[in-house]
């Protein structure tokens, strides 16, 4: 795939098939937040992977899905659930602009995952305290996002944003998801 297709596909997913992520793609997902840019490349952004199923099924009732939907089209019945949850941790005993080098190493993730047809959803919306004593983090490790993963059960594009859109994400009659993305022009002007 091209890198713009990748980038045109690589949308969020939330209802996967029950098959496991293989090994090889959760290799390439920490490889590729092993070579992520960083601030002075002090490299403080850190992975938890959580691949066994018992530990999925732990990690299922802490994440929230789809907050602009109503909670039976956005969230993944029992037969739709992700197969692998990724922590995303930072080490705090590194100085430097943390969140942005965690958002490029996310945006790596997801793309690599993506590169071999595992969609991914990044879930900001959790109970990092109960998750960060379910991960044995330490004091110094602050969970910033965890990443719900698997292969993907329904199609997901982008539409153009319009006034009646707005930026809510929603589903089509086949309940596949619709993301409106504001146009070029509206988020790029030559100086
Ligand atoms: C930092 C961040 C936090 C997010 N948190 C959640 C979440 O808690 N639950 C969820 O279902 N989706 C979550 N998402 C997914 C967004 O809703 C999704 O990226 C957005 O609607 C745009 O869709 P797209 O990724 O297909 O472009 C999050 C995305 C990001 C980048």
């Amino acid at each position: 795939m091209d890198i713009m297709e990748l980038l045109a596909t690589r949308r969020t997913y939330r209802r996967f098939a029950q098959k496991p992520v293989p090994a090889d793609v959760i290799a390439d997902m920490i490889e590729a937040v092993r070579l992520s840019s960083c601030g002075a490349n002090r490299q403080a952004v850190r992975l938890v992977i959580a691949a066994k199923p018992e530990d999925v099924a732990r990690i299922q009732p802490l994440v929230k899905w789809a907050a602009y939907l109503p909670p039976e089209q956005g969230t993944p019945k029992s037969e739709e659930l992700p197969t692998l949850f990724v922590a995303v941790v930072q080490d705090t005993t590194i100085p430097g602009d943390l969140d942005t080098d965690t958002g490029i190493a996310l945006a790596n993730l997801t793309l690599a995952a993506w590169a071999k047809g595992v969609g991914s959803c990044i879930m900001g919306a959790i109970d990092r305290p109960r998750l960060t004593q379910l991960l044995g983090l330490s004091d110094t490790e602050k969970l910033h996002t965890m990443v719900a993963l698997g292969y993907p059960t329904h199609d997901a594009r982008v539409v153009p944003l319009t006034v009646a859109t707005g930026v809510k994400y929603y589903l089509d009659d086949n309940r596949d998801y619709c993301v409106p993305k504001r146009s070029a022009e509206e988020i790029a002007r030559y100086l």
